[in-house]
């Protein structure tokens, strides 16, 4: 997500700008598409920002300078609200004569109401971001407080979602104010002088001196004081700590590598793409599709379009969406689709999904789609990139950067956006789905927290991985939703750890490949929740009894409270019970460790996988 940097303190050399710049040039790794900066200048506050790079921002300093300073606050933004242009970069100005500056990582939930009250009251806005409207309400509170920080706790009373906020005031030269709620903020503790930053990247290179802020906490800086208090205006403590990580590894958070960091911010990158669509009457409301809900609900058929891992993510989603909204719905590979005479018409509505927005194949996939009339709707982790530009219209998912080769958050944060997407449908057609939508939706609220139950439990996985390092195949057997897990858990391990392995519907055994299976052989069984319809749990289990009778070494993913498995389950792996088909936004987190860990094991390198790349560009 976005990078964020906040200074006060005298400048050893240069100028408070200098050590914020330097430290957004730490934050680049965490990707991004516009960068900013605000300077306390005499009676007002000096703000360079513009799209594209930081040596973008950084020609625009050279034209016009910034003045000396002691206080600085910088910026580098992921799009979610509005696109990457200069107007939409941080800081963004609040109030009307422009003397507050405000930078913000997060998704402010009711900022659509927010911007609605203010702009009433008289209040113009330059920006299409949810910041601006912050950086508004903080500068109002200011009139009325005349100290930042007060005016920075009256705000936030008023702000739902997640934000980590920055302001500096002209009024108060040596302060910056932060403020964090479901989104990270740390305290760079220095010798006459004090840091912020999303994460320690931005402000190792002066201390490592940290302290961790909490929830609902608010913090003021001076060069030589830190004071903390909650929104409720009570004094609190940060949580401080020395940071022993060195630059590299602070990029990844003190994880070994991304790939790890990405799979332990999976809750992050499921609630954060559900943050900000749902109205207060819990209705779905997914703004950004600019598709007339007329033409929706004249769709008779769906297609799912996407490579790779996406391409499961699309497999699992058919599933719910066409038990939501009882509309066909295919999911194919796309460079198979483009070359395929689909049966394709003004009423067929084509789903891409696609982490990057740049996959070729897919890209061009979905201009075969237009080509043939069709609606496309791209799911896309990546603002602003050429598929959702191709497309009529965008579901962004707000994972954050991936930079890890392997998808690991992309992947549920598009289950997540189908699922949105499914429910929206289901929602304007009406019908038996219609009913379903907020219980769905209260049920996919309580993903992120079954996540880090999920992640709370690796500790023998990673185990069976360290043991199973010189492996040389493992299969993976999955039903219903649990298929789709199979072939993206086989990828996993198949791109980053080099192994043979192979994902199966476990029905398609005994129709060929229980062949493979000799004494020995490691296999993961994805079981369903006992409470999926039919009987599906019963049919895995009799699979997993067929393959151990034949001497395979059973790994079974199952449920809390199936003791059903027991019996024919060399491991059991537990995930927590939820509705069957969120099921996946589970399964998948133990087969995204294990993999991560066993090539760890074999001393591979998890984030650049030999012969891959992040974003396949050519057909
Ligand atoms: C997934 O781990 C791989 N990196 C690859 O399969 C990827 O999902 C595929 O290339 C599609 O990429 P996209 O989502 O950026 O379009």
């Amino acid at each position: 997500m976005c990078g964020i940097v906040g200074y006060v303190g005298p400048t050893q050399n240069g100028t408070a700008s200098d050590v914020v710049m330097e430290g957004l040039a730490r934050l680049e790794y965490r990707g991004y598409d516009s960068a900013g900066i605000a300077t306390l200048d005499g009676d007002t506050v000096a703000i360079r920002k513009r799209s594209g790079k930081l040596i973008n921002l950084r020609a625009e300093i050279d034209a016009h300078p910034l003045p000396p300073t002691t206080t600085a606050i910088g910026h580098t933004r992921w799009a979610t609200h509005g696109g990457p242009t200069d107007n939409n970069a941080h800081p963004h100005r609040g109030g009307f004569d422009g003397r507050l500056a405000l930078i913000h990582n997060g998704i402010i939930e009711n900022f659509h109401s927010l911007k609605t009250r203010l702009v009433d009251t008289g209040v113009s806005f330059s920006s299409e971001t949810d910041t601006e409207v912050a950086a508004h309400l903080v500068a109002a509170a200011y009139e009325r407080t005349g100290d930042l920080t007060e005016a920075m706790r009256a705000a936030v009373a008023h702000l739902e979602g997640a934000f980590t906020l920055l302001a500096i005031h002209a009024d108060q030269p040596g302060v910056v104010v932060g403020a964090r709620r479901n989104s990270p903020l740390v305290v760079g503790l220095g010798e006459g002088a004090n840091y912020l930053g999303s994460d320690v990247a931005a402000f190792i290179g002066h201390t490592r001196e940290a302290m961790e802020l909490g929830q609902d906490q608010i913090v003021t800086i001076t060069p030589t004081s830190v004071s903390v208090i909650g929104f409720d205006g009570t004094p609190a403590e940060g949580k401080a700590y020395h940071v022993d990580w060195d630059a590299a590894a602070a990029e990844k958070g003190g994880f070994p590598s991304f790939m790890e960091k990405e799979i332990q911010d999976q809750p992050h990158a499921v609630g954060d793409t559900l943050l900000g669509r749902t109205d207060a009457q819990g209705r779905l409301m997914l703004d950004e599709l600019r598709i007339s809900e007329e033409s929706l609900r004249e769709v008779t058929k769906i297609v799912i379009i996407a490579c790779g891992t996406s391409s499961y993510a699309g497999m699992v989603a058919k599933y719910a969406i066409e038990h939501w909204t009882r509309i066909p719905c295919e999911v194919e590979l796309a460079h198979e689709f483009r070359y395929r005479d689909p049966v394709v018409d003004q009423r067929t509505l084509v789903i891409s999904l696609s982490q990057s927005g740049e996959t070729m194949d897919t890209l061009m996939a979905v201009k075969h789609a237009n080509e043939l009339g069709a609606l496309t709707v791209a799911i896309c982790n990546t603002h602003g990139s050429t598929i959702p530009r191709e497309s009529d219209a965008v579901l962004y998912t707000h994972a954050g950067p991936e930079i890890a080769v392997a998808s690991t958050k992309a992947f549920v944060a598009q289950i997540t956006a189908c699922y949105l997407l499914g429910l929206y449908l289901a929602q304007l057609r009406g019908g038996a789905g219609a009913g379903q939508v907020q219980q769905v939706m209260r049920d996919l609220h309580d993903i992120p927290a079954k996540i880090e139950t999920v992640l709370g439990r690796m500790d023998r996985v990673r185990e069976i991985a360290r043991f199973m390092a010189d492996t040389r195949s493992v299969l993976f057997l999955g039903r219903h939703v649990g298929f789709p897990i199979a072939l993206e858990g086989a990828l996993k391990l198949k791109e980053i750890a080099y192994i043979h392995a192979e994902g199966f519907a476990a029905g398609e055994l005994k129709h060929g490949p229980i062949a493979l299976i000799e004494p020995g052989q490691p296999v993961f069984v994805i079981v369903p929740s006992p409470q999926t319809p039919h009987d599906l749990h019963a049919k895995v289990v009799s699979n997993i009894q067929e393959i151990r009778a034949r001497g395979a070494r059973t790994l079974v993913i199952a449920h809390d409270g199936d003791d059903d498995v027991v019996p024919f389950a060399d491991e059991v792996i537990r995930v927590p019970e939820c509705p069957p088909l969120l099921a996946p936004l589970l399964t998948i987190v133990p087969l995204q460790v294990f993999a991560c860990e066993l090539a760890s094991a074999k001393g591979l390198d998890v984030d650049q996988p030999r012969n891959l790349a992040k974003s396949v560009t050519v057909e």
